[in-house]
């Protein structure tokens, strides 16, 4: 039997995706790149914003044309979208035959024996599930929990990906253990709020920990002690990121210097709107206490231009923030109405034509920020993990720095970490050269210089 996964959205549903393509394979599946090959095809979906929901329409649209030539194919709805009523809608318009909301992944095979079957359940068995290495990746993703229990009012993943479940810690260390021993040399720790690992039911910054859990600032320090060269995690919330994750962070040097420390907005009455439990003043409190600890560290963030009620002052005030901090790279978003979520109920929504505009201003200030923030590394040294040719093509490889940046490296390197020296930099770039005596120009004599695979 063949199978083609499709998967939107983030890194958690890519980790998904890699959970339910090994149960498929061990049930004796294996994949084809094109779904005109599949016995099944599966689309596991993102929710958050309209986009990707309009993007998963489109495909089951063409599933179901396929599925009118040939009546063996099956068709499975799967993760965020799925679990919410737009979802359910849509798998009964398109005729599809298996739908998985995220908490029900596990079900992967009975689902596809039967041929036709639904669940919406959080099944506890996901809590304890570890997915086998992915094979010949020098890069891994690893869930650490799973769900949200904050209630920020734009926001569908509460409704879609229920509350936080942590995983024991024993089987996180025997999951970074595996995949050490499969050659991964950078792994993601992934959760929608990794900072509250272990906590006790509730928001906020006081939560109390679990028993037997150990807090996300000593989860760190122990997956730093695995061996994998890279550790990584996201996303974070400000609110939980608290002074001994920094010291963590500072402390173990296999973790990463780079946060995501989503802000959504710099107006403290829109951050009350969007209930997101912080102030303008106790971010920037976070910020100082990373820059104190980790000053070379990069910092990212997520914004949401237009919320609802969102004034021309409120977005200045963002502006004067990301100045403020000088993100090295941020994630901007136009404010998308999800059906059932709080603000979408209360607040009335900004005209588009502004929202698209208050984007690009943030967008023009980033790529200014990111500039000046990258041109520093210039004439630097920095670590850059490898993964292949680079996207534009030439005889270049690409990868990313210990902070993020995307690399692009003059030569052949093999995938895995190298040593490089930081050559040029755009705002979305970092332009490497294997040796402090080359130029990043089209010199021919260059490509010689670099080593080869
Ligand atoms: N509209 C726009 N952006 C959103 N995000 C989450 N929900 C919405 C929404 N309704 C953004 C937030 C979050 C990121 C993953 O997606 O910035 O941090
Ligand atoms: Fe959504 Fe807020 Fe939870 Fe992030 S913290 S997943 S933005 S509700």
């Amino acid at each position: 039997m063949r199978a083609h996964v499709v998967t939107f959205g983030c890194q958690m549903n890519e980790y998904d995706s890699h959970a339910l393509q090994s149960e498929l394979a061990a049930a004796g599946y294996s994949f084809v790149d094109d779904y005109r090959e599949a016995d099944l095809v599966l689309v596991n979906t993102c929710a958050v914003r309209g986009k990707p929901v309009e993007k998963v329409q489109t495909l089951l649209g063409e599933l179901r044309k396929e599925k009118r030539r040939r009546r063996d194919l099956t068709v499975g709805l799967l993760g965020c979208l799925a679990q919410l009523p737009e979802g359910r809608r849509m798998g009964e318009k398109f005729a599809v035959d298996i739908m998985l909301g995220p908490g029900a992944i596990t079900e992967i095979v009975p689902a596809v024996e039967r041929g036709k079957y639904r669940s919406f359940e959080f099944r506890s068995e996901l809590q304890f599930y570890s997915p086998p290495p992915p094979s010949g990746a020098v890069s891994a993703h690893l869930t650490i929990m799973r769900g949200c229990n904050h209630r920020c009012t734009y926001c569908i993943v509460p409704a879609t990906r229920g509350p936080e479940v942590s995983r024991p810690a024993a089987d996180i260390i025997a999951e970074a253990r595996a995949l050490e021993d499969a050659g991964v040399v950078e792994v993601t720790l992934l959760g929608q709020n990794v900072n509250s690992y272990g906590m006790a039911e509730g928001t906020g910054a006081r939560r109390r920990g679990l028993s037997g859990y150990p807090s996300f600032a000593e989860l760190l320090r122990m997956v730093g002690r695995v061996g994998i060269p890279r550790v990584r995690f996201v996303t974070s919330h400000p609110v939980n990121f608290d002074d001994r994750i920094i010291e963590a962070i500072a402390d173990t040097p296999a973790v990463c210097r780079y946060i995501h420390l989503p802000v959504q907005s710099g107006s403290n009455r829109v951050l009350k709107r969007m209930a997101r439990e912080y102030t303008v003043e106790f971010y920037l409190d976070r910020v100082r206490r990373i820059r104190e600890l980790l000053p070379d560290a990069t910092i990212s963030t997520d914004i949401i231009a237009g919320f609802p009620g969102e004034t021309d002052e409120d977005f200045e005030e963002t502006l004067a923030l990301y100045r403020e901090v000088r993100y090295d790279a941020a994630y901007m978003f136009i404010y998308s109405e999800r059906e059932g979520t709080p603000a979408a109920l209360h607040f009335g929504d900004v005209p588009r034509e502004i929202k698209v505009e208050r984007l690009g201003r943030l967008v023009d200030l980033s790529k200014e920020v990111s500039l000046e923030r990258n041109r520093a590394w210039v004439g630097r040294e920095v670590e850059v993990l490898v993964r292949g040719p680079a996207d534009e093509g030439g005889l270049l490889v690409q990868g990313h720095t210990r902070g993020n940046h995307v690399a692009i490296v003059r030569g052949y390197l093999s995938p895995g970490i190298h040593r490089v020296v930081v050559a040029e930099a755009t705002p979305n770039r970092l332009y490497c050269k294997t040796d402090a005596s080359q130029s990043f120009g089209s010199d021919a004599r260059l490509y010689q210089l670099t080593s080869k695979p």
